[in-house]
Protein backbone atom coordinates (compact mmCIF):
# COMPACT_ATOMS: atom_id res chain seq x y z
CA UNK A 1 0.00 0.00 0.00
CA UNK A 2 0.89 3.60 -1.00
CA UNK A 3 0.81 6.33 1.79
CA UNK A 4 1.96 9.82 1.94
CA UNK A 5 4.44 10.97 4.33
CA UNK A 6 5.77 14.15 4.85
CA UNK A 7 9.31 14.70 4.42
CA UNK A 8 10.17 18.31 5.07
CA UNK A 9 8.50 21.20 6.75
CA UNK A 10 9.06 24.96 6.66
CA UNK A 11 7.54 28.12 7.02
CA UNK A 12 7.77 32.20 6.79
CA UNK A 13 6.60 35.20 8.69
CA UNK A 14 6.72 38.06 7.06
CA UNK A 15 8.85 41.02 9.09
CA UNK A 16 6.45 43.80 10.22
CA UNK A 17 4.82 43.04 14.01
CA UNK A 18 1.45 44.35 14.82
CA UNK A 19 1.15 44.02 18.60
CA UNK A 20 -1.69 44.07 20.71
CA UNK A 21 -0.05 47.43 22.31
CA UNK A 22 -0.23 48.78 18.50
CA UNK A 23 -3.84 48.00 18.17
CA UNK A 24 -4.41 49.87 22.11
CA UNK A 25 -3.42 53.08 19.82
CA UNK A 26 -6.04 52.58 17.05
CA UNK A 27 -8.78 50.59 18.60
CA UNK A 28 -10.97 50.73 21.58
CA UNK A 29 -9.14 47.58 23.10
CA UNK A 30 -6.97 46.40 25.24
CA UNK A 31 -3.74 43.98 25.43
CA UNK A 32 -5.88 43.09 28.56
CA UNK A 33 -9.15 42.17 26.81
CA UNK A 34 -7.13 40.54 23.73
CA UNK A 35 -4.88 38.14 25.63
CA UNK A 36 -7.20 37.09 27.90
CA UNK A 37 -10.29 36.48 25.38
CA UNK A 38 -7.92 35.04 22.52
CA UNK A 39 -4.19 34.17 23.94
CA UNK A 40 -2.96 36.47 21.05
CA UNK A 41 0.17 39.04 21.68
CA UNK A 42 1.40 40.00 18.60
CA UNK A 43 0.56 39.22 14.66
CA UNK A 44 3.48 39.18 11.60
CA UNK A 45 1.90 41.80 8.80
CA UNK A 46 2.70 41.80 5.41
CA UNK A 47 4.50 44.93 3.94
CA UNK A 48 2.58 46.84 1.08
CA UNK A 49 4.95 44.95 -1.36
CA UNK A 50 4.13 41.71 -0.67
CA UNK A 51 2.35 39.26 -1.64
CA UNK A 52 1.04 36.01 -0.28
CA UNK A 53 2.96 34.00 -3.31
CA UNK A 54 5.89 35.79 -1.67
CA UNK A 55 5.29 34.22 1.56
CA UNK A 56 4.10 30.60 0.13
CA UNK A 57 7.64 31.02 -2.16
CA UNK A 58 9.77 31.38 1.40
CA UNK A 59 7.85 28.28 3.12
CA UNK A 60 8.29 26.27 0.12
CA UNK A 61 11.99 26.89 -0.20
CA UNK A 62 12.07 26.22 3.40
CA UNK A 63 10.29 22.71 2.80
CA UNK A 64 11.79 21.82 -0.60
CA UNK A 65 15.40 22.29 1.19
CA UNK A 66 14.33 20.47 4.59
CA UNK A 67 13.16 17.41 2.54
CA UNK A 68 16.26 16.63 0.50
CA UNK A 69 14.84 16.66 -2.91
CA UNK A 70 15.17 18.43 -6.29
CA UNK A 71 12.29 21.11 -6.73
CA UNK A 72 12.31 19.15 -10.28
CA UNK A 73 10.68 15.92 -8.72
CA UNK A 74 7.88 17.96 -7.46
CA UNK A 75 4.92 16.93 -9.74
CA UNK A 76 1.99 18.93 -8.14
CA UNK A 77 1.63 21.93 -6.48
CA UNK A 78 -1.79 22.82 -4.19
CA UNK A 79 -1.93 26.30 -2.17
CA UNK A 80 -4.45 27.11 0.06
CA UNK A 81 -5.35 30.53 0.25
CA UNK A 82 -8.18 32.86 0.89
CA UNK A 83 -5.94 35.72 0.13
CA UNK A 84 -4.71 34.95 -3.64
CA UNK A 85 -2.47 37.19 -4.78
CA UNK A 86 -5.15 37.97 -8.23
CA UNK A 87 -8.48 36.64 -9.00
CA UNK A 88 -6.38 34.52 -11.44
CA UNK A 89 -4.13 33.26 -12.10
CA UNK A 90 -3.95 31.14 -9.27
CA UNK A 91 -1.10 31.50 -6.29
CA UNK A 92 0.04 27.68 -6.89
CA UNK A 93 0.87 28.92 -10.64
CA UNK A 94 2.42 32.25 -9.72
CA UNK A 95 4.12 30.24 -6.90
CA UNK A 96 5.24 27.69 -9.78
CA UNK A 97 6.92 30.14 -11.70
CA UNK A 98 8.93 32.10 -8.66
CA UNK A 99 10.16 28.40 -8.14
CA UNK A 100 10.92 28.15 -11.67
CA UNK A 101 9.49 24.37 -11.74
CA UNK A 102 7.85 23.77 -15.09
CA UNK A 103 4.59 21.84 -16.42
CA UNK A 104 3.56 19.89 -13.79
CA UNK A 105 -0.14 20.99 -12.30
CA UNK A 106 -0.72 23.65 -9.51
CA UNK A 107 -3.84 25.07 -8.65
CA UNK A 108 -5.66 26.60 -5.33
CA UNK A 109 -8.06 25.67 -2.49
CA UNK A 110 -10.10 27.71 -1.27
CA UNK A 111 -11.24 26.37 2.51
CA UNK A 112 -10.41 29.24 4.33
CA UNK A 113 -8.95 28.21 7.81
CA UNK A 114 -9.40 24.66 6.99
CA UNK A 115 -7.87 25.45 3.60
CA UNK A 116 -4.03 23.40 4.85
CA UNK A 117 -6.44 20.54 5.89
CA UNK A 118 -8.57 19.69 2.68
CA UNK A 119 -4.93 20.80 0.76
CA UNK A 120 -3.46 17.80 2.57
CA UNK A 121 -7.22 15.80 1.71
CA UNK A 122 -6.73 16.30 -1.82
CA UNK A 123 -2.73 15.33 -1.88
CA UNK A 124 -2.70 12.66 0.16
CA UNK A 125 -6.03 11.25 -2.34
CA UNK A 126 -3.22 11.70 -5.35
CA UNK A 127 -0.65 9.70 -4.04
CA UNK A 128 -2.56 7.14 -2.90
CA UNK A 129 -4.07 6.91 -6.52
CA UNK A 130 -0.87 7.04 -8.09
CA UNK A 131 -1.19 9.89 -9.88
CA UNK A 132 1.29 12.20 -8.24
CA UNK A 133 4.95 11.20 -5.85
CA UNK A 134 6.14 14.37 -4.61
CA UNK A 135 3.34 16.94 -4.04
CA UNK A 136 4.44 20.42 -2.69
CA UNK A 137 1.17 21.37 -0.22
CA UNK A 138 1.15 25.22 0.88
CA UNK A 139 -1.08 26.91 3.36
CA UNK A 140 -0.32 30.63 2.83
CA UNK A 141 -2.24 33.82 3.88
CA UNK A 142 -2.18 37.63 3.72
CA UNK A 143 -5.43 38.08 5.72
CA UNK A 144 -4.35 41.72 6.86
CA UNK A 145 -5.40 42.65 3.23
CA UNK A 146 -8.97 41.69 4.17
CA UNK A 147 -9.61 43.06 7.77
CA UNK A 148 -10.68 46.28 8.75
CA UNK A 149 -8.75 47.69 11.10
CA UNK A 150 -11.97 49.71 12.31
CA UNK A 151 -13.41 47.03 13.53
CA UNK A 152 -12.21 45.78 16.73
CA UNK A 153 -14.59 42.84 16.86
CA UNK A 154 -11.72 41.06 14.86
CA UNK A 155 -9.59 42.90 13.54
CA UNK A 156 -7.56 41.80 16.64
CA UNK A 157 -7.22 38.29 15.42
CA UNK A 158 -5.68 37.83 12.47
CA UNK A 159 -1.72 37.57 11.24
CA UNK A 160 -0.26 36.80 8.18
CA UNK A 161 2.25 34.03 6.89
CA UNK A 162 3.15 30.37 5.32
CA UNK A 163 3.75 26.85 5.94
CA UNK A 164 4.59 24.34 3.46
CA UNK A 165 5.36 20.53 3.34
CA UNK A 166 6.45 17.91 0.71
CA UNK A 167 4.39 14.71 0.71
CA UNK A 168 6.29 11.71 -0.52
CA UNK A 169 4.62 9.01 -2.03
CA UNK A 170 5.87 6.14 0.83
CA UNK A 171 5.47 2.15 2.10
CA UNK A 172 5.66 3.40 5.51
CA UNK A 173 2.91 5.31 7.70
CA UNK A 174 2.43 8.57 6.80
CA UNK A 175 -1.00 9.97 6.91
CA UNK A 176 -3.60 7.78 8.16
CA UNK A 177 -6.55 9.44 7.23
CA UNK A 178 -8.18 12.71 6.41
CA UNK A 179 -12.02 14.07 6.99
CA UNK A 180 -13.11 16.99 5.74
CA UNK A 181 -16.63 18.80 5.68
CA UNK A 182 -18.68 21.74 5.07
CA UNK A 183 -22.13 23.60 6.25
CA UNK A 184 -22.65 26.18 3.45
CA UNK A 185 -25.89 27.54 5.50
CA UNK A 186 -23.61 29.53 8.04
CA UNK A 187 -22.02 31.69 5.24
CA UNK A 188 -23.48 34.69 7.04
CA UNK A 189 -21.72 34.05 10.25
CA UNK A 190 -18.21 34.32 8.77
CA UNK A 191 -17.55 35.97 5.10
CA UNK A 192 -16.20 38.82 2.99
CA UNK A 193 -19.51 40.06 1.87
CA UNK A 194 -19.72 41.71 -1.07
CA UNK A 195 -19.45 46.03 -0.80
CA UNK A 196 -19.76 46.48 -4.91
CA UNK A 197 -17.98 49.30 -4.81
CA UNK A 198 -14.96 49.77 -5.97
CA UNK A 199 -13.12 52.12 -3.84
CA UNK A 200 -13.89 49.96 -0.58
CA UNK A 201 -11.78 46.88 0.09
CA UNK A 202 -13.75 43.67 1.25
CA UNK A 203 -13.58 42.94 4.55
CA UNK A 204 -14.10 39.93 7.09
CA UNK A 205 -17.44 40.20 9.25
CA UNK A 206 -17.76 37.38 12.04
CA UNK A 207 -20.42 36.70 14.79
CA UNK A 208 -17.32 35.98 17.37
CA UNK A 209 -19.23 34.24 19.80
CA UNK A 210 -21.28 32.21 17.90
CA UNK A 211 -18.61 30.61 15.43
CA UNK A 212 -16.70 30.07 18.56
CA UNK A 213 -19.57 28.04 19.88
CA UNK A 214 -19.94 26.00 16.96
CA UNK A 215 -15.86 25.53 16.19
CA UNK A 216 -15.58 23.90 19.88
CA UNK A 217 -18.74 21.35 19.25
CA UNK A 218 -17.80 20.56 15.71
CA UNK A 219 -14.04 20.23 16.50
CA UNK A 220 -15.32 17.78 19.85
CA UNK A 221 -17.15 15.72 16.91
CA UNK A 222 -14.35 15.62 14.43
CA UNK A 223 -12.05 14.27 17.40
CA UNK A 224 -14.31 11.52 17.54
CA UNK A 225 -14.76 10.57 14.10
CA UNK A 226 -10.81 10.54 13.49
CA UNK A 227 -10.35 8.05 16.36
CA UNK A 228 -13.04 5.84 15.05
CA UNK A 229 -12.35 5.59 11.93
CA UNK A 230 -8.89 4.67 12.80
CA UNK A 231 -9.61 2.45 16.19
CA UNK A 232 -6.97 4.14 17.83
CA UNK A 233 -8.03 6.12 21.38
CA UNK A 234 -6.88 9.73 22.64
CA UNK A 235 -3.94 8.19 24.24
CA UNK A 236 -2.31 7.13 21.25
CA UNK A 237 -2.42 11.11 20.17
CA UNK A 238 1.06 12.72 21.09
CA UNK A 239 0.77 16.22 19.29
CA UNK A 240 -1.91 17.76 19.05
CA UNK A 241 -1.05 20.78 15.83
CA UNK A 242 -4.87 22.56 15.59
CA UNK A 243 -5.53 25.49 13.11
CA UNK A 244 -4.91 28.61 15.74
CA UNK A 245 -7.92 30.63 15.95
CA UNK A 246 -8.56 31.45 19.49
CA UNK A 247 -6.52 30.13 22.96
CA UNK A 248 -9.58 29.14 24.36
CA UNK A 249 -10.63 26.73 21.06
CA UNK A 250 -7.41 25.15 21.50
CA UNK A 251 -7.73 24.37 25.52
CA UNK A 252 -11.61 23.23 24.87
CA UNK A 253 -10.38 20.40 22.60
CA UNK A 254 -6.95 19.45 24.40
CA UNK A 255 -9.87 18.95 27.16
CA UNK A 256 -11.86 16.31 25.01
CA UNK A 257 -8.61 14.76 24.43
CA UNK A 258 -7.85 14.84 27.90
CA UNK A 259 -4.49 16.17 26.84
CA UNK A 260 -2.27 18.69 28.76
CA UNK A 261 -1.90 21.67 26.95
CA UNK A 262 2.47 20.75 26.95
CA UNK A 263 1.36 18.48 23.94
CA UNK A 264 -0.33 21.08 22.00
CA UNK A 265 1.38 23.19 19.80
CA UNK A 266 0.54 26.94 20.61
CA UNK A 267 1.60 29.41 18.27
CA UNK A 268 -1.07 31.78 18.36
CA UNK A 269 0.44 34.17 21.07
CA UNK A 270 2.91 35.32 18.20
CA UNK A 271 0.97 34.79 15.22
CA UNK A 272 -2.18 34.96 15.69
CA UNK A 273 -4.84 33.49 12.99
CA UNK A 274 -3.24 33.07 10.17
CA UNK A 275 -6.57 31.16 8.55
CA UNK A 276 -4.64 28.61 5.84
CA UNK A 277 -1.14 28.98 6.75
CA UNK A 278 -1.48 28.16 10.85
CA UNK A 279 -1.45 24.46 10.93
CA UNK A 280 1.81 24.01 8.31
CA UNK A 281 2.83 27.21 10.50
CA UNK A 282 2.15 25.53 13.88
CA UNK A 283 3.82 22.12 12.46
CA UNK A 284 7.54 23.77 11.23
CA UNK A 285 7.26 25.21 14.83
CA UNK A 286 6.80 21.89 16.61
CA UNK A 287 9.53 20.45 14.18
CA UNK A 288 11.81 23.16 15.08
CA UNK A 289 11.48 23.20 18.77
CA UNK A 290 12.49 19.89 18.72
CA UNK A 291 8.97 18.76 20.11
CA UNK A 292 7.63 16.82 17.24
CA UNK A 293 9.87 13.79 16.39
CA UNK A 294 9.89 11.17 13.37
CA UNK A 295 7.04 8.08 14.48
CA UNK A 296 4.78 10.55 16.51
CA UNK A 297 1.38 10.44 15.99
CA UNK A 298 -0.16 13.72 14.98
CA UNK A 299 -3.78 14.99 15.16
CA UNK A 300 -4.08 18.10 13.35
CA UNK A 301 -7.94 20.00 13.25
CA UNK A 302 -9.56 22.89 11.43
CA UNK A 303 -12.89 24.90 11.23
CA UNK A 304 -13.04 28.20 9.31
CA UNK A 305 -15.51 29.95 6.97
CA UNK A 306 -18.07 28.11 4.91
CA UNK A 307 -18.30 26.46 7.69
CA UNK A 308 -15.71 24.06 6.53
CA UNK A 309 -13.83 21.62 9.45
CA UNK A 310 -11.40 18.87 8.87
CA UNK A 311 -8.80 16.80 10.63
CA UNK A 312 -5.88 14.81 9.21
CA UNK A 313 -4.06 12.15 11.53
CA UNK A 314 -0.38 11.17 10.92
CA UNK A 315 2.53 9.28 11.67
CA UNK A 316 5.04 11.65 11.52
O1 LIG B 1 -10.52 30.75 12.45
C1 LIG B 1 -11.82 30.77 11.98
C2 LIG B 1 -12.81 30.58 13.03
N1 LIG B 1 -12.82 31.71 13.92
C3 LIG B 1 -12.94 31.52 15.20
O2 LIG B 1 -12.97 30.39 15.61
C4 LIG B 1 -13.09 32.72 16.08
C5 LIG B 1 -14.12 32.43 17.11
N2 LIG B 1 -14.49 33.58 17.95
C6 LIG B 1 -13.65 34.13 18.85
O3 LIG B 1 -12.48 33.82 18.93
C7 LIG B 1 -14.24 35.10 19.85
O4 LIG B 1 -15.63 35.10 19.71
C8 LIG B 1 -13.72 36.58 19.71
C9 LIG B 1 -12.29 36.65 20.20
C10 LIG B 1 -13.81 37.04 18.28
C11 LIG B 1 -14.56 37.49 20.58
O5 LIG B 1 -14.51 37.05 21.94
P1 LIG B 1 -15.87 36.84 22.79
O6 LIG B 1 -15.45 36.46 24.13
O7 LIG B 1 -16.74 35.90 22.02
O8 LIG B 1 -16.45 38.30 22.81
P2 LIG B 1 -17.89 38.82 22.32
O9 LIG B 1 -17.89 38.99 20.84
O10 LIG B 1 -18.97 37.98 22.95
O11 LIG B 1 -17.91 40.24 23.03
C12 LIG B 1 -17.88 40.38 24.46
C13 LIG B 1 -17.69 41.84 24.79
C14 LIG B 1 -18.64 42.77 24.05
O12 LIG B 1 -18.96 43.84 24.89
P3 LIG B 1 -20.35 43.86 25.72
O13 LIG B 1 -21.44 43.79 24.68
O14 LIG B 1 -20.30 42.65 26.60
O15 LIG B 1 -20.29 45.15 26.44
C15 LIG B 1 -17.82 43.29 22.89
O16 LIG B 1 -18.24 44.54 22.43
O17 LIG B 1 -16.38 42.24 24.40
C16 LIG B 1 -16.45 43.40 23.55
N3 LIG B 1 -15.35 43.34 22.61
C17 LIG B 1 -14.14 43.88 22.85
N4 LIG B 1 -13.67 44.58 23.91
C18 LIG B 1 -12.38 44.99 23.84
C19 LIG B 1 -15.32 42.72 21.38
N5 LIG B 1 -14.10 42.89 20.84
C20 LIG B 1 -13.36 43.60 21.73
C21 LIG B 1 -12.02 44.06 21.72
N6 LIG B 1 -11.59 44.76 22.80
N7 LIG B 1 -11.18 43.84 20.69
Amino acid sequence: MTFSKIIGVGSYLPKNLLTNKDLEESLDTTDEWITSRTGIKQRHIVSKNEATSDLALEASLKAISASGIDKNDIDLIIVATTTPDKVFPSTACILQAKLKINECPAFDIQAVCSGFIYALSIADNFIKTNSAKKILVVGADSMSKITDYKDRSNAILWGDGAGAVILSASDNLGILSTHIHSDGKFENLLHVPKKNDPSLIDTIEMQGSQVFKMAVNTLDKIVDETLLANNLHKKDIDWLVPHQANIRILEATARKLDMDMSKVIVTIDRHGNTSAASIPLALDQGVKENKIKPGNLILMEAFGGGFTWGSALIRF
